[in-house]
């Protein structure tokens, strides 16, 4: 049996490579091909933005809500890829010596998250060059990615598997039809899930590798760590929220009543929970991965930490 599941895994791997190396693209010549970022257009679709619920913005104001928290995904983007790149490379350590297929794919997995890292870091600086100063993202990737590290595999893992899946539903409200996004933003969007498309099927069979090694005992502080991460990960949303409602109003020119403020804040904090928490735990696949390894009571246990996010 587990010889049997060992080369059910080996052909998924061998599938990543084949379909890596026939996608892969690079910054410049794909991606960036010598464009600035249109600033009379959005950053993020308004299915991720939410900018569409705040019906006292006009147009301009609605734009500029989306291009700050455009900046704001590329640096978290960046900064959650330092950590996804270094447990790759540790989980790898097992296939040093065994199979050199996973070995492959993982070490390919890897390079690609450097270069997404690169792609994040230089959008972000061609993003500030023509935004007014005032923004600010004070999380460090090093400091996040220690925290994360401290984490059993397990939960890392998962929290992995979530943000890969997660990207893929940002490409699909990506592109939804919507003559006022930024091109390039679109192929943003477009050429990282082409390669996360294959993250998330690795992220899935070393979690249940790692699952498999694990006694119940294990599994269910393996499962106390994964909420602590995506409470972590929380924490790092609502202070990016203030940061960036904040810098909204310093830029936009105008006041607001109270009740405004009140949904301006609320606003950005349920975008930003829906793109890096809510729309990867209610993805089906990640709810799939993760039922078909822990029990009920540590499934309502997860719902129960959850509720006051998604809610
Ligand atoms: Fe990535
Ligand atoms: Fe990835």
């Amino acid at each position: 049996m587990q010889t049997i599941q060992s080369s059910e895994a080996s052909n998924r791997f061998a599938k990543c490579i084949e379909v890596s190396k026939r996608i892969r693209w690079d910054i410049d010549r794909d991606v960036l091909r010598a464009r600035k970022f249109d600033h009379s257009k959005k950053f993020l679709p308004d299915g991720l933005s939410k900018v569409d619920q705040l019906e006292f913005l006009d147009l301009e104001e609605r734009r500029l809500m989306s291009q700050i928290q455009g900046r704001t995904y590329a640096n978290l983007f960046g900064l959650v890829e330092r950590y996804i790149g270094a447990k790759m490379l540790e989980v790898s350590r097992d296939y040093w010596l065994g199979d050199q297929v996973a070995l492959e794919a993982l070490v390919r997995f890897t390079d690609e998250e450097l270069k997404h890292q690169e792609l994040f870091r230089r959008i972000e600086r061609m993003m500030a060059a023509d935004m007014p100063p005032g923004y600010s993202f004070v999380p460090h990737p090093n400091d996040v990615a220690n925290a994360v590290l401290g984490k059993c595999t397990w939960a890392v893992l998962g929290l992995t598997c979530h943000i890969e899946l997660f990207t893929q539903a940002h490409y699909r409200h990506s592109i939804q039809p919507d003559k006022e996004l930024s091109e390039l933003w679109k192929d943003v969007f477009l050429f990282h899930w082409k390669e996360e498309s294959q993250h998330a099927i690795m992220d899935e069979l070393e979690w249940q590798r790692e699952d498999a090694k694990l006694t119940a005992e294990q599994r269910d502080q393996a499962v106390t760590d994964l909420i602590e991460l995506v409470a972590a990960v929380d924490g790092i949303l609502k202070w990016q929220a203030v940061a960036d409602t904040d810098y909204f109003l310093s830029v936009c020119g105008r006041s607001f009543s109270d009740a405004q403020l009140t949904k301006l804040r609320d606003t950005m904090l349920s975008a930003y929970r829906w793109q890096y928490i809510v729309s990867g735990v209610q993805d089906e696949r990640f709810l799939g991965i993760l039922g078909g390894m822990i029990t009920q009571p540590q499934m309502e246990r997860i719902g129960a930490a959850l509720a006051p996010i998604v809610n």
